[in-house]
C-alpha cells in the first residue's frame, strides 16, 4: 500500500483536501487501491487516469528529475526535520537567510520570511534550485529523495504564512469559493456546472506547482472571468490568506 493511500485512508483533517488529489507513489498501484479499498476515491483516480492520458508527453524521462512532481502530498512537518539538518546551516534557523555559514558565502542565501520574495516564486522553481544547486548552494539530488526535497521545499513555503492565516483562509474559501472550485480544491464545486469557463483544479500540483502567490491575489484581486472580483468584497489580508490557503490542496501545512 502506497505511503500516499495510507495518509488518506488514515481519515485525519486533511484526508479530504488529499481525496481529489492525484498523487500515488506508484500511480497505477494508487489507482488500484483506490478502487479495491475505496469506492469514493474511484472518480478522482479515473480523473487522474484521463491527466496522464494527457500529459504522457510531458512525463517523459528528461523532465524526471528536476521537473517532477510530487508523488505523495509534500508535509511541511517532515520538511522542518530536514530543513534543521541540511538547510539552517545557510537559511537559518527561522528562514531568515542568517544561518551560521551565511556569511563565508559570496551570495547571501534567501531569506524565507521575506514575502515580497516568496510571494513572486513558484514551487517548481525552488523544486529546481533544491535539486541541482543554485550559486553556492549545493545539489540535493543525491543526499536527499524527491520526496525529502518536497518535503523540504514546502516547510521553507509555510514559513511566509501561519496556522492563523492558513485557518482564516479556509473559513474565506467556504464562503467565496467552494462553491465552485469544491471543497477539495478539485474545481467541481454546485456552481461549476453551468460555467462557460472551468474553474482551475486547484488540487492539481501540474499546475499549482507552476503558480505563484502575487499571480493568484492579482487573479482573485481582480476576477478572471467567469470568477468575480473579490477586490471589494475581501481585504487584502483576507486576500492573502486565502490564496495561501489554496496551496493546502497539494500540501501539508503544520498541524494548526
Ligand atoms: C551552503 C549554503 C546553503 C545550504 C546548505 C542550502 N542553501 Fe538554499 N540557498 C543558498 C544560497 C546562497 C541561495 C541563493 C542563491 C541565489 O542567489 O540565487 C539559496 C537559495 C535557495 C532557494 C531559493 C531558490 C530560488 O529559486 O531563488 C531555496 C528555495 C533554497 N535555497 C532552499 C534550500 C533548502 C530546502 C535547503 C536544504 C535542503 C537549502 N536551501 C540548503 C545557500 C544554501
Ligand atoms: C463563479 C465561480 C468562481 C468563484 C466563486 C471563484 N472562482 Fe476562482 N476561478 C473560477 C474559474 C472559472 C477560473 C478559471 C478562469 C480561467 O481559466 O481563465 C478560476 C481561476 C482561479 C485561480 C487560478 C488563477 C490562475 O492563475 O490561473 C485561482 C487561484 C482561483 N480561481 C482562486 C479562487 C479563490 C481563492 C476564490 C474565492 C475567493 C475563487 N477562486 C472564487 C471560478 C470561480
Amino acid at each position: 500500500m502506497s505511503a500516499c493511500f495510507e495518509r488518506i485512508a488514515g481519515g485525519h483533517k486533511y484526508s479530504k483536501a488529499n481525496k481529489g488529489a492525484v498523487y500515488g507513489g506508484d500511480k497505477k498501484r494508487f489507482v488500484g487501491d483506490a478502487i479495491v479499498h475505496t469506492h469514493h476515491l474511484r472518480d478522482d483516480s479515473d480523473q487522474w487516469l484521463q491527466r496522464e492520458a494527457a500529459g504522457t508527453e510531458e512525463h517523459s524521462e528528461k523532465h524526471e528529475d528536476a521537473k517532477s512532481f510530487p508523488k505523495t502530498k509534500p508535509s511541511a512537518v517532515a520538511g522542518q526535520q530536514i530543513y534543521k539538518s541540511k538547510c539552517a546551516t545557510c537559511h537559518g534557523e527561522t528562514g531568515g537567510g542568517d544561518g551560521e555559514t551565511a556569511s563565508k558565502l559570496k551570495e547571501k542565501p534567501k531569506d524565507f520570511t521575506k514575502l515580497s520574495f516568496m510571494r513572486r516564486e513558484a514551487p517548481e522553481e525552488f523544486y529546481e534550485a533544491i535539486t541541482d544547486g543554485k550559486e553556492s548552494m549545493p545539489k540535493f539530488k543525491k543526499s536527499l529523495t524527491e520526496a525529502q526535497r518536497w518535503d523540504a521545499l514546502f516547510y521553507v513555503w509555510s514559513l511566509a504564512t501561519s496556522p492563523m492565516q492558513i485557518e482564516d483562509g479556509k473559513r474565506i474559501y467556504e464562503k467565496h469559493c467552494e462553491a465552485c472550485h469544491g471543497e477539495n480544491g478539485d474545481g467541481q464545486g454546485v456552481a461549476s456546472k453551468g460555467l462557460k469557463k472551468q474553474p482551475k483544479k486547484l488540487d492539481d500540483p501540474k499546475f499549482m506547482m507552476k503558480e505563484d502567490g502575487n499571480e493568484f491575489f492579482e487573479k482573485v484581486t481582480k476576477g478572471d472571468k467567469p470568477m468575480p472580483a473579490f477586490e471589494k468584497k475581501l481585504t487584502v489580508d483576507e486576500r492573502r490568506n486565502v490564496v495561501d490557503y489554496t496551496w493546502t490542496f497539494v500540501y501539508k501545512p503544520a498541524a494548526q
